[in-house]
């Protein structure tokens, strides 16, 4: 894939639909007594994998076109699980299946199987789970097993191991409850009030009691992270401006807003919404950049953001620094070393450190280089707006992988 620089970026557009929520709408529903409409769903890669989970355990699930409906069964079915490239399916399913009284696997692809595993299971044989991992990876092994609640404190912020411990919680005697270092994504908790859950939060912390969930509708609102790359592609062109409508505003999820308004990005939003979850449109117009510091204490409500504020600001003047995110470590690749990697091709001048990344910006990137996107759709998408805004271009290797998160991106781009 090669990816031309763009003179002129000026566009009204709707962002993928949330790849957080879809997973959680899908899989939360498929064990709800009763039916549901997901309208808006994201169908990439991941959430597809997520569906055809839920179909093997026992679920009814048709889709038409972005509309998806299930018919919940509250009984699974033993099952050989496919997660596919995705980290949200797997974590989020074996904590669900922990107390669910079923025998199931879980397995993936060949980045699936490099991924961090034991800060999901450990707690959950806390819990008195029977489960096993290979050497702390997939394939995962559940067995049937009763559970109980258990007070927890979380040692790295992860919405993942957060919701897998909820969604066990509902199935567990007692009282379960779950405390961050600093809050993450609350998608989980927010979609469980709605079906009926048991679930409250206070701070930091989330308990949880046995529940049965009723099936809710839900209209998906678009990812922010996804949208965070057309707002990416008018800030690198000159005079570019884009509107991206109805994202998703989830206070967990919006640090990219927080820190692109920092760079001196000017932002709008209007015709705010609330449906399970805050939306609104977002209009970015193109402004010189400034650099930033980001803190450990914000990193959980941009983590997937990371790469494509490294690419913003090598378009800035000075130097900026991302600390406290050693998490990208363990992510679909090592995105601290991908994102360095492809920034250097296009003529950044990036540095990675332990836990995050120090960036000096010279306003701009040369580009012309060639990129591989190491089977991760955000470094893949992340070279192509770095690429967008540059003299040059460049060719990206490993393209396809975006439609992990973001199907249709490259007909936007390109
Ligand atoms: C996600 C949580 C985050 C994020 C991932 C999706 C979720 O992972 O990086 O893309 O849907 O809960 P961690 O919980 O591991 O930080």
């Amino acid at each position: 894939m090669f990816i031309r620089p763009l003179k002129n970026f000026d566009r009204v557009l709707v962002a993928a639909a949330d790849k957080s929520i879809t997973h959680r709408a899908v899989m939360f529903n498929a064990f709800a007594r009763g039916e549901a409409v997901v309208e808006n769903a994201l169908l990439g890669g991941d959430c597809r994998s997520t569906i055809a989970c839920m179909r093997a355990l026992g679920a009814t699930i048709d889709v038409d076109g972005s509309t998806v409906r299930i018919k919940g069964a509250p009984g699974f079915c033993d099952a050989v699980l496919d997660a596919g490239n995705s980290g949200t399916t797997t974590r989020l399913l074996t904590g669900l299946l922990a107390g669910m009284n079923v025998t199931a696997s879980i397995d993936g692809d060949e980045s699936l199987r490099t991924r961090p595993m034991k800060r999901v299971t450990d707690p959950l044989s806390l819990m008195g789970a029977d489960v096993t991992t290979t050497g702390g990876k997939v394939p995962i092994l559940i067995r049937p097993a009763s559970l109980k609640g258990i007070d927890y404190v979380l040692p790295v912020a992860s919405a993942q191991v957060k919701s897998a411990l909820i969604l066990a919680g509902l199935h567990a005697d007692g009282v379960t409850r779950v405390t961050e270092p600093i809050k993450s994504r609350d998608h989980t908790e927010l979609m469980l009030r709605a079906m009926g859950a048991r679930i409250e939060t206070d701070g930091l912390t989330v308990s949880v009691k046995r529940s049965e969930l009723k099936s809710a509708d839900v209209r998906v609102p678009g990812d922010v992270s996804s949208a965070a790359f057309l707002l990416g592609a008018a800030a690198v062109v000159k005079g570019g401006r884009v509107t991206v409508k109805r994202v998703g505003l989830n206070g967990t999820r919006t640090g990219i807003l927080t820190v692109l308004r920092e760079m001196g990005a000017k932002i709008e939003i209007d015709n705010f919404g609330d449906e399970i979850e805050p939306y609104g449109d977002v209009t970015l117009s193109h402004t010189d950049l400034k650099p930033f510091t980001i803190e450990k204490e914000i990193v959980p409500s941009l983590i997937d953001e990371l790469p494509l504020l490294a690419a913003l600001a090598c378009y800035a003047d000075g130097v900026s620094v991302i600390k406290g995110a050693e998490e990208l470590r363990v992510k679909e690749s090592d995105r601290i070393t991908t994102t360095v990697e492809a920034l250097k091709n296009l003529g950044g001048d990036v540095e990675p450190t332990p836990d995050g990344m120090i960036i000096r910006g010279k306003g701009g990137l040369e580009g012309g280089g060639t990129v591989r996107a190491y089977g991760d759709h955000r470094i893949a998408m992340t070279a192509a707006i770095a690429a967008l805004g540059s003299e040059k271009g460049c060719e990206i290797e490993g393209a396809e992988t975006a439609a992990i998160s973001y199907p249709g991106f490259w007909e936007i781009i390109c």
